[in-house]
């Protein structure tokens, strides 16, 4: 495991998702909810299974998740998602969180890491083969 410590974000790499939690994401001590990061580390990990799935996808599974520091309100988060395995019909994501604290101090911890499973399904909400990569042109809505 990887110290959660650094001083910036990852180098050469996008993030998903940048969103900062409120107040009503929060216990009364201003500690975010488990359940709302959950929410968008689902929505994150889902973009680059989109891509690769070329349409729709449905979570399967959350085979792990770690939250490894807090996230307060007030916190810029990025997601940062990866397909790390391709299936016949599923797509498997790591996801990782870090926060940018006191962001005039520029103090970046890294809070969360997750790894979830998406099935491409088609019109009738049932599995369907991943397309070979050769095949994807663009990039869907
Ligand atoms: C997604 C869904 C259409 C898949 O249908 P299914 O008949 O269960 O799918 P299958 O058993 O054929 O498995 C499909 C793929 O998921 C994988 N899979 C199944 N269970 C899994 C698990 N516990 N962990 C990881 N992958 C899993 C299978 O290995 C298979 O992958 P592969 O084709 O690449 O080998 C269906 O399960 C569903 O609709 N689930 C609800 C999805 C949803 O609403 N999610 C939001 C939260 S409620």
């Amino acid at each position: 495991m990887t110290d959660t410590h650094q001083s910036c974000l990852p180098v050469g790499k996008m993030p998903e998702l940048r969103v900062m939690p409120m107040p009503a994401d929060a216990n009364v001590h201003g500690d975010v909810f488990g359940g709302w990061i959950m929410a968008q580390v689902d929505i994150a990990g889902s973009l680059p299974a989109v891509r690769r799935a070329n349409g729709r996808v449905a979570t399967i599974a959350v085979n792990s998740f770690l939250f490894k520091q807090p996230v307060f309100v007030g916190d810029l988060l990025s997601f940062y998602a990866e397909v790390v395995k391709v299936g016949n019909t599923s797509i498997t994501v790591n996801v990782e969180v870090y926060a940018e604290r006191n962001r005039l101090q520029a103090e970046t911890v890294k809070v969360t890491e997750a790894t979830l499973t998406y099935v491409a399904t088609d019109e009738q909400r049932k599995p369907r083969p991943i397309p070979p990569l050769s095949t994807l042109t663009g990039q869907p809505g």
